[in-house]
């Protein structure tokens, strides 16, 4: 089954950016995490970055019409992007999971972090964890998958 793991804005940056929040490995470093994770568990996993909201939303419409299940790391997004959750919301109408995941504790953080808009839309959220988190985000996919 095809999975794809997107990545919202400044994610990019991973490595460069807030080292001390985020970890020291870079994109290209999760990218082949989660190829590795995802082949572990018969899933082909291809792993997305953009700072553009529209193309997010974008690739939550390509996957509702494709039925493919979605690992989300919506980054600032989470916090005020309605029209991301909007099409996120069509992954559950069209039965698919979708797994939020937050390299960070956002609830930790500040406290405009506290909120997700993301959460209510999302099949379930993991936070906290650092690249691990995605792991378990995989992991997440392949147990609905397998209902
Ligand atoms: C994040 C947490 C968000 O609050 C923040 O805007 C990010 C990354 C995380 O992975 O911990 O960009 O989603």
């Amino acid at each position: 089954t095809r999975v794809i793991v997107v990545n919202g804005p400044n994610l990019g940056r991973l490595g460069v950016r807030e080292p001390d929040v985020y970890g020291h490995q870079d994109l290209d470093t999760l990218r082949a995490d989660c190829r590795a994770w995802g082949q572990e568990l018969g899933l082909d996993v291809e792993v997305r970055q953009t700072d553009d909201e529209a193309t997010m939303i974008g690739w939550m419409h390509q996957a509702a019409d494709e039925g493919t299940p979605v690992v989300m790391n919506p980054a600032a997004f989470t916090h005020y992007s309605y029209g991301l959750a909007d099409a996120a919301h069509m992954l559950g109408d069209a039965g698919l999971p979708l797994i939020e995941v937050h390299i960070s504790n956002p609830a930790a953080r500040e406290s405009f972090r506290r909120h997700s808009v993301i959460s209510p839309v999302a099949t379930a959220t993991i936070t906290g964890m650092g690249f691990y988190g995605y792991k378990l985000a995989l992991e997440a996919v392949a147990h609905c998958l397998a209902q």
